[in-house]
């Protein structure tokens, strides 16, 4: 029977992990998966993580199952962290978080979920979106339409052309933001926007279904949390797929939670035992090393402040890098315009370069990014900015 398969080409994003691997250049230059790294090019474990973990392995007496809803401290942790510890929705019980493997396992959980709460439903997702979204809601059997989203040429958000589109939207229909920092553009609504999108999903009563996947990485933990606290506060039901891979660093552990908000307490109960079924059915129970580090930082303050602060120290190294390279640029004499790296934020932003530049990028310059040259900013450091600007200069 398995013969009756051939290959698939690798994943864009997850293919250039080998590649990169693989080449001998000493200048290669790795700008395709969304990881930080610091100015030595390492992806350290946060000290918060490290002392976190030593106290799990030091406390830590069995390791039989957790059930379902795994560690339940870092649920009601992230929950805190998410709808902030005076949510309205958090007071009157309309809200319930589960951990889930890893950010993407929180969309697949919430794709289920709505697979099973309105087969017909459609999820509409920003043009661009994360790649992977564009796989995850048609393998939970969701119909998948696009907003506009991203304006190619001014290289910021297309603001009205967005809300014409949601304007049409209603119940039935799902519509995924980004909470900040948007994969793959940089591009965010400011809070103005995002105050207008919220008292438009109220309106028209479409389901908000916000992918935060790096809280903490465009202005600050508090700052990036406004969508979902917005919709949460005045949306009757808000679907939240978080992941603690980038703000915590701790990617191959896999933490990340589903968060429903539903229209009452009692409503909400009943929807875990579905998110509970279907878990069940798909990984059983949720692994919870990662999410036990996670639970011991977000209950002691002082790893608390410490988490905090590592966080503000990756963003401000992103931002400075943006600034750095918006300027070395334009030192460098090249014609096009990269201002819009410094006004864009978190790790991502599109280089507008065609697919044959940044096939020569790759193949004359050993420097990898992912077709629609997506670059992840916090793979720069002094080291190799230079070579960079110089092999972009050539490919323009
Ligand atoms: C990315 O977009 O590079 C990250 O979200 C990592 C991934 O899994 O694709």
């Amino acid at each position: 029977m398995l013969d009756r398969l051939s290959a698939v080409p690798p994943d864009p994003i997850l293919g250039i992990i080998s590649a990169h691997a693989a080449d001998p250049n000493p200048n290669k230059i790795d700008l395709g998966i969304g990881v930080y790294k610091d100015e030595h090019g390492d992806t350290p474990i946060l000290e918060c993580v490290r002392r976190a973990e030593q106290i799990l392995d030091s406390t830590q007496t069995s390791k039989t199952y957790l059930g379902p809803p795994g560690v339940t401290g870092f649920n009601s942790a992230i929950g805190e962290l998410i709808f902030g510890s005076d949510s309205a929705a958090l007071k009157d019980d309309r809200v319930r978080t589960i951990q889930t493997p890893g950010g993407t396992g929180a969309l697949r959980v919430g794709a289920d979920l709505l697979k099973e709460a309105q087969p017909d439903a459609t999820v509409w997702v920003s043009d661009p979106t994360w790649a992977n979204h564009n796989a995850i809601f048609p393998a939970a059997g969701l119909e998948m339409k696009v907003y506009p989203y991203f304006d190619q040429d001014s290289n910021d958000l297309r603001f009205d052309e967005m809300m014409n589109t949601l304007q049409d939207r209603g119940p039935g229909d799902v519509v995924l933001f980004h909470a900040c920092c948007h994969n793959p553009c940089g591009v965010s609504p400011d809070p103005e926007q995002w105050e207008a999108i919220t008292d438009l999903a109220t309106a028209r009563g479409f389901l908000p279904m916000v992918d935060m996947a790096y809280l903490g990485f465009e202005r600050g933990i508090e700052e990036d949390a406004l969508s979902v606290r917005r919709f949460a506060e005045k949306c009757p039901e808000v679907l939240v797929a978080s992941s603690c891979s980038k703000n915590f660093a701790v990617y191959r552990e896999r933490v990340g939670a589903v968060s429903v908000v539903c229209h009452s307490a009692q409503n909400a109960s009943d929807v875990v035992t579905v998110i509970n079924s279907l878990t069940r059915k798909n990984y059983s129970m949720p692994p919870t090393h990662g999410t036990g580090i996670v639970d011991i930082v977000l209950h002691d303050d002082e790893l608390t402040q410490l988490w905090r602060r590592e966080v503000d120290g990756m963003r401000n190294r992103i931002n400075g890098l943006r600034k750095i390279l918006s300027d070395k640029i334009e030192a460098a004499g090249i014609e096009k315009d990269f201002s819009f790296l410094q006004r864009q934020s978190g790790m991502f932003s599109f280089l507008g370069l065609s697919v044959e530049q940044v096939r020569r990028l790759r193949e004359e310059f050993s420097i990898y990014t992912v077709d629609s040259a997506r670059i992840n900013v916090a793979s720069f450091n002094e080291g190799n900015m230079d070579y960079f600007i110089e092999s972009l200069k050539s490919v323009l």
